[in-house]
């Protein structure tokens, strides 16, 4: 971590169904920041469901306020931010939530993430003949931005308790360095 580096927000990217809304919620909680779910921020200003925007707007527009979103953060403080799964997906929305945020990934296997989004309906992106297919195609074009994380957390068969313990420490540990940390650098 650099000297320069600002660490005002919490910032949780990954694919969907990783459990970046459960795991915010419960981070929000504990660090007493205020939680910002970005799909339910856009939903709300946009009077329509995301589902509604990619069918009436197509996903383009979606990207396009994703990214309208970003740039408005910079001037954001103890947000937890939850992203929706493609923001971070862009070297653009990267390079911004660095200025003022840790970002961490919650990482899952193609198969876990099917286990926990098969019964769902609202992701327009999974709702294709062949999910998993669609996972696994999704996530490996996203694996390089989501690789540039702060931290990657494995979510594997953890419970939300415990994967947000892990976020809190590793946020806890980004904003206060130890002082033998410090001199290394
Ligand atoms: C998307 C993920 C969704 C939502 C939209 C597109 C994606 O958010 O933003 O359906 O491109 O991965 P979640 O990750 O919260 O499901």
């Amino acid at each position: 971590m650099t000297g320069e580096r600002q660490i005002h927000n919490l910032a949780l990217i990954g694919f969907m169904g990783t459990g970046k809304s459960s795991v915010g919620r419960m981070a929000a909680m504990q660090l007493h920041y205020d939680l910002i779910d970005t799909d339910e921020l856009i939903e709300r200003r946009a009077g329509k469901t995301i589902s509604g925007i990619f069918s009436e707007d197509g996903e383009p527009a979606f990207r396009e306020i994703e990214r309208n979103l970003v740039a408005e953060m910079n001037g954001w403080r103890k947000k937890v931010i939850s992203t929706g799964g493609g923001l971070a997906a862009s070297d653009a929305n990267l390079a911004s939530l660095k200025q003022h945020a840790l970002i961490v990934c919650l990482w899952a296997s193609p198969e876990a993430i099917y286990e926990r989004v098969k019964t769902q309906t609202h992701r327009p992106l999974l709702q294709g003949p062949d999910p998993l297919g669609k996972i696994r195609e999704l996530l490996e074009q996203r694996t390089r931005f989501y690789k540039q994380a702060d931290v990657l957390v494995h979510t594997g068969t953890r419970s939300v308790r415990e994967v947000t313990q892990q976020v809190f420490h590793q946020f806890h540990a980004a904003r206060h360095p130890e002082p033998e940390r410090e001199k290394s650098h």
